[in-house]
């Protein structure tokens, strides 16, 4: 396997065996880091994290994945520094190329990430565009092959806004791994047509099926993972909150779906989630919609607080895999040796 220099844009870029090596690779970094066995390959590298998003997953797995093999990061949040503004990505990807030996990006357009992969000549990773998040896929998957032991033939329900980043990545990864994917949403809410027809070709040649419905109970029966995300995603207006409240209650992942998948099954969350209302957007919502809200389930939104804090939430191993895992696509596109 070598993944030398490859950047990691979208995972459709990526063939089955390649997303299955960097799971094998993030096992065995984990395995180190766990035995306390160092990996500090890289003591004269540089990386570069740039942010037009917040995060507290994606920046801090790259920093200490960074840090653990050696390397010294950077960190440029929404407002530190001039892309976008005074400078233009191509620009950008120009003058950082010629400091660093990768570059993050998190932000809106998939085309920014593109020009920064083009004009950078290092390797660039997709922190996460509105449009895709592929390295969360990645520790996703790493966690399901630690619970179940395959990915191959896992039923596998994304409940909630299926046509975003979270959802149109899961059913790439999905259908790359031979996985029986379901997005379970309203009808306007499922992937764009272009990117089911890719995956549907893709699932061809890996066992893989995809199935779309708008009846969560058809999405929960026998699922062996009950995945959601938020309702409203960064970048998006504070005013589609209403309808998607209104709209994506009936998917809120809650004990009677949970009752319906099967008896090994688990509930997984990229984070941050609305499971309560002890965030501000939170008390933000509560205080505009008022009884609205706080009927769904107690003021919780996408999954209630019983189910994220119960036996078969995994949601917090899933948060440590994003390092091991992000660690792993840096140890491979900047040339560490096979394992
Ligand atoms: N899951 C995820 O990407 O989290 P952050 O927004 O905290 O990075
Ligand atoms: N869909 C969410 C994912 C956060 C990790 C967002 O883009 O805000």
């Amino acid at each position: 396997m070598n993944l030398k220099g490859r950047h990691l844009l979208t995972l459709l870029d990526y063939s089955s065996e390649e997303i299955q090596y960097l799971i094998k690779l993030a096992k065995h970094l984990k395995d180190q880091k766990e035995k306390g066995i160092s990996h500090q390959l890289f003591p004269d590298k540089n990386v570069v994290l740039l942010f037009q998003k917040d995060s507290t997953r994606t920046r801090c797995a790259f920093e200490v994945g960074a840090m653990d093999l050696g390397m010294g990061v950077t960190y440029i949040g929404p407002t530190g520094s001039q892309m976008g503004k005074k400078e233009s990505v191509k620009d950008t990807a120009r003058v950082l190329g010629r400091m660093y030996d990768g570059i993050e990006f998190r932000g809106y357009l998939q085309t920014d990430v593109e020009l920064l992969a083009e004009f950078s000549g290092v390797p660039v990773w997709n922190g996460l565009t509105d449009l895709y998040h592929p390295t969360q896929i990645l520790a996703d998957f790493l966690t399901i092959e630690e619970k179940f032991g395959y990915l191959k033939g896992i039923h596998f329900t994304y409940f909630g806004d299926a046509r975003n980043n979270m959802g149109n990545s899961l059913m790439i990864g999905a259908a790359k791994m031979g996985m029986h994917f379901t997005a379970c949403a309203p009808k306007h809410l499922w992937p764009n047509e272009n990117l089911i027809k890719k995956c549907q070709e893709i699932a061809k040649s890996t066992g893989a099926s995809l199935r779309f419905t708008e009846d969560p109970e058809v999405g929960a029966k026998d699922a062996h993972v009950l995945y959601t995300d938020v309702w409203v995603s960064m970048g998006e207006p504070k005013e589609v909150w209403e309808s998607r409240i209104e709209e994506l209650h009936p998917y809120q992942v809650n004990q009677k779906l949970m009752k319906l998948a099967d008896k090994k099954a688990i509930f997984m969350h990229c984070l941050p989630a609305f499971h309560g209302m002890d965030t501000e957007v939170g008390k933000e919502i509560a205080q505009t919609f008022g009884k609205r809200y706080t009927n769904v389930s107690g003021g919780s939104l996408e999954v209630t607080d019983e189910v994220i804090e119960s036996n078969q939430s995994v949601v917090f191993d899933e948060a440590e895999n994003r390092m091991h895992t992000i660690k792993a696509v840096m140890y491979a596109s900047l040339g560490g040796p096979n394992v």
